[in-house]
């Protein structure tokens, strides 16, 4: 059963112990969505560098057809499975890139044996940073508070999608599933990019992988006007691209974070994220 909420969260729905965006009505009917055997679904924790991975996927699924990636909306080209109306999603035409918040539970049953999967995730650190910014900025969230406020959600599992390191440490289990990083997407596209057309079962040669990692950075994203956000734009003044396209950058946590507030952080990671996960991405 799906509970709205009041208050702070007032466009929000709760599902057991999870708070979902206010458009996820039909959350408790994914699952039964038929997956085919080309659709390709991103999945990442709000704000870890979804869209992006949105995109390098949808043009590798599409031939790099830069044209239409630059003419015909995004949001009709990659389809938001928490958000599409399923009867969208069942229409549209193979091949199908859907993106995807949610985690296994609540993903169409057939995505475990039938579709490829990518997740990305992103440092926490500078997640919740561009999180901050985010729902300050989109309609269907009444925030107007301070960072500290936003790390509090996030300690107590709060942020929409639940808790992080569950939500990372599920997919990270998953073998069939390529796992990548913000982080990999900024110091190596190149390797990340080739890495990903090879999981979808794509030969690009090097030039069609540097054309698509031009692209895809973060100074040409930022001017395609495919990415169009006026539905959710609180304040009209502002570029809405830029809103969007913030920094795109690794670090940027170093200016919200003292040190106390990292080493909340630091400990909820320590006590829940899977230590391979750690090792690998968090000892420093
Ligand atoms: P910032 O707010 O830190 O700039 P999502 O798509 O999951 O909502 O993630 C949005 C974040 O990814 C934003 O982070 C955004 O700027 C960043 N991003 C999107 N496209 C990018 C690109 N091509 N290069 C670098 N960062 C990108």
């Amino acid at each position: 059963e799906l509970i709205r909420l009041e208050g702070f969260g007032k466009e929000l729905l709760k599902h057991k112990n999870k708070i979902f965006p206010y458009f996820a009505n039909h959350l408790l009917k994914i699952k039964s969505l038929k997956v085919k055997n080309d659709d390709v679904f991103v999945v990442a924790y709000p704000k870890s560098g979804t869209t992006w991975t949105e995109e390098i996927v949808w043009l590798v699924e599409n031939n790099l057809d830069f044209e239409k990636a630059s003419t015909v909306s995004h949001t009709d080209r990659v389809l938001f499975l928490d958000e599409k109306p399923l009867d969208q999603s069942e229409q549209a035409l193979s091949p199908r890139v859907f993106k995807t918040h949610l985690t296994f539970e609540y993903l169409p049953d057939q995505v475990e044996t039938n579709a490829k999967v990518i997740y990305v995730m992103r440092n926490p650190k500078d997640m919740l940073v561009s999180f901050f910014h985010f729902a300050k900025w989109i309609k269907g969230f009444s925030f107007s508070g301070k960072f500290d406020a936003i790390l509090d959600l996030f300690l107590q599992d709060k942020i929409i999608y639940g808790n992080w390191c569950e939500h990372v440490n599920q997919f990270f289990a998953n073998s069939n599933v390529l796992f990548i990083t913000f982080e990999d997407l900024i110091e190596e596209p190149f390797e990340t990019t080739e890495k990903i057309a090879s999981y979808l079962g794509k030969k690009l040669s090097n030039e069609q992988i540097q054309s698509l990692v031009e692209f895809t950075s973060f100074k040409q994203m930022r001017k395609n006007s495919s990415f169009c956000f006026q539905e959710t734009d609180k304040n009209s003044e502002h570029n809405q691209l830029d809103l969007f396209f913030r920094k795109g950058e690794i670090g940027d946590w170093v200016n919200y974070f003292d040190e106390q507030m990292s080493s909340k952080l630091e400990n909820k990671l320590k006590n829940e994220l899977n230590p391979n996960i750690l090792i690998k991405y968090f000892s420093s």
